[in-house]
């Protein structure tokens, strides 16, 4: 009764975990619930790998429990010394050449869609949609080059497209991953890595257009906190949102944005622009452009985005992103100067 009693626990606690995990795959976050070309042969790669190995465990599991039963000492035969062999040819080319048949079967896709994952000739088209991404400590940067605008943190592709990628990092290596629709790419500093993604556009709806990204490569205290977000949108909207953010301008007409703005000029335009066209050079795109950033789904890449939080942020950059580095050359800020601030950067709209 006792023994039931715990076997019964023991699979309730296993069912309870195998809920939980199941409630792991939001669209949005999962590997697991591809939501593009890229994402979808990644995953059937993930599968066949893992039929794989679980095949190759059965059968070594089975014949391992053979063995053990088949041959083990017996009551009165504890003397007895089996029969000993030594080699056998058919046995030995039978294990030597099923691995090898498995790696084949692993091996071709595999390299196929490496090949066909690397393949960025189309890059060079002139009306390619092309994304240069710079991975910062600790945000994000997204170039248009045949859009010619800049913005950061939130990343805003064509959904059904594809997207050509020139990914690199300014500082240390990162890794630029869009978990549902495809990755992980390093960026790193001394080279360029390309690579392509489709967003498929009924996955985005079922995601609410908005798929998570983060970087995947432990990079300083931070890391965790290196997350982007990416606007799927149709085709069409995407052509608005750029002809959109070309030429925003804030409106400072209350005297709070006005001076808000007149902080910002004197101590955060060094690193920091508000123009999705920004002219600059990128050693001095030293901090997030923020083009649009009212719109944005994120403060600082983590936090829901609204006043509350960006006053909190704007206070202590370094309690929510410790060692930032916004927090070295960052302003002593009064309460009133910080709503100012807050209320200029609220008006900072995509449109
Ligand atoms: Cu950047 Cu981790």
């Amino acid at each position: 009764m006792r023994k039931w009693r715990l076997n019964f626990r023991v699979l309730s606690l296993f069912s309870l975990v195998a809920v939980l995990l199941a409630g792991c795959g939001e669209p949005f976050l999962s590997t697991l619930r591809p939501a593009g070309e890229v994402a979808e042969k990644q995953y059937s790669l993930m599968l066949l790998s893992t039929a794989i190995m679980v095949l190759v465990i059965i059968v070594v599991t089975i014949i391992f429990v053979y063995v053990v039963v088949r041959f083990k000492r017996r009551k009165g035969e504890e003397d007895v010394i089996p029969k000993q062999v030594e080699g056998n040819h058919k046995l030995e080319i039978l294990w030597t050449v099923i691995p090898i048949i498995l790696l084949v079967i692993l091996a071709v896709p595999t390299v196929a869609d490496t090949f066909k994952l690397a393949d960025v000739k189309g890059m060079e088209k002139e009306d390619a949609i092309v994304v240069n991404v710079r991975a910062n400590l600790y945000w994000w940067e997204f170039e248009y080059p045949n859009q010619k605008i800049i913005t950061s943190q939130d990343l805003v592709v064509p959904t059904d497209t594809k997207v050509y990628f020139n990914v690199k990092a300014s500082d240390v290596k990162h890794s630029f991953w869009i978990p549902s629709v495809g990755g992980k790419v390093d960026t790193n500093t001394e080279n360029e890595n390309k690579f392509w993604l489709v967003f498929d556009s009924e996955k985005a709806e079922s995601a609410n257009g908005l798929f998570y990204g983060k970087c995947a490569e432990l990079c300083g205290p931070s890391h965790a906190y290196m997350d982007f977000k990416v606007k799927a949108l149709p085709s069409e909207e995407f052509d608005t949102w750029v002809s959109d953010i070309k030429d925003v301008k804030p409106d400072v007409s209350t005297a709070s944005a006005k001076a808000g703005e007149e902080i910002f000029t004197e101590s955060c335009i060094g690193c920091h622009a508000v123009e999705a066209q920004d002219g600059r050079p990128e050693q001095a795109r030293q901090a997030p452009n923020l083009a649009g950033f009212a719109d944005r789904e994120r403060i600082a890449g983590v936090l829901e985005h609204n006043e509350e939080n960006l006053k909190q942020w704007l206070k202590n950059p370094e309690e929510i992103k410790p060692g930032n580095k916004m927090s070295n050359t960052y302003p002593d800020l009064t309460d009133e100067q910080v709503d100012q601030l807050t209320e200029y950067l609220l008006e900072l709209k995509e449109k």
